[in-house]
């Protein structure tokens, strides 16, 4: 996998691109939030989410003649359960080949790891991340890992995301705890063939 990590590097500067209606959803001004101040670290939490790209991968799309814009009613609820994926075309995926495939939400991600869909952080407490404790949200993208254990797949950025500050991540979790929380049972990880 450590050779491929350039292309996920460009592929999330492709996507920054792709999706300029995000950049302009405002930020709280570089406010730092205070320890006593929840809507200040919701705030901030909010802004963090916007700028370093959540919404790019975990929150389903809009189809508009501008191009695809995050669906204000389902935001950061992951890959809908009911976008069914078709099969990735064999061969297609290979070394000097073609190194992915994604949806035109962004949500599902075909490569050499199989198929990954992006989770649903709503704070929903059976498909979501409501039964997360902050400690369990922080330890998750610090590690690379599912609570239960698993290793979290491409492209998933925790390696970069997971550098953030424990104010930052706190405030990341805040955030996503205030958010509608929205059923959504995000299908499991495909296996590659
Ligand atoms: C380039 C796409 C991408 C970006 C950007 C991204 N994620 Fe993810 N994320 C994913 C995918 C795909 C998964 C599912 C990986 C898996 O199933 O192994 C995931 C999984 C997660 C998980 C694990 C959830 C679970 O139920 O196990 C958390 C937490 C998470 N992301 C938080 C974030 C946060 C917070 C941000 C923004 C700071 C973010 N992600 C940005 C694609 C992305």
């Amino acid at each position: 996998m450590r050779e491929r990590t350039p292309v996920f590097i460009a592929l999330a500067a492709v996507l920054s691109m792709f999706l300029p209606a995000i950049a302009a959803a405002s930020g709280d001004g570089g406010k730092r939030p205070g320890k006593t101040n929840p809507s200040a670290q919701v705030a901030h939490g909010k802004y963090l989410a916007t700028v370093s790209g959540c919404h790019d991968c975990h929150s389903p799309k809009r189809f508009t003649d501008k191009g695809p814009v995050v669906d204000e009613n389902r935001v950061l609820s992951g890959h809908p359960a009911e976008d069914k994926v078709p099969p990735v075309p064999k061969d297609l995926i290979a070394p000097g080949k073609w190194g992915g495939l994604f949806t035109g939400m962004l949500t599902a991600w075909a490569g050499p790891w199989g198929v990954s869909f992006s989770s649903n952080l709503t704070p929903d407490r059976e498909t979501g991340i409501g039964g997360w404790t902050e400690a369990a949200f922080i330890k998750s993208i610090r590690t690379g890992r599912t609570p239960g254990g698993r290793p979290l797949l491409p492209p998933m950025p925790w390696q970069f995301i997971g550098r953030m500050t424990d104010r930052d991540l706190k405030a990341i979790y805040a955030y996503l705890k205030s958010i509608p929380p929205i059923r959504n049972m995000v299908p499991d990880p495909i296996p590659p063939k």
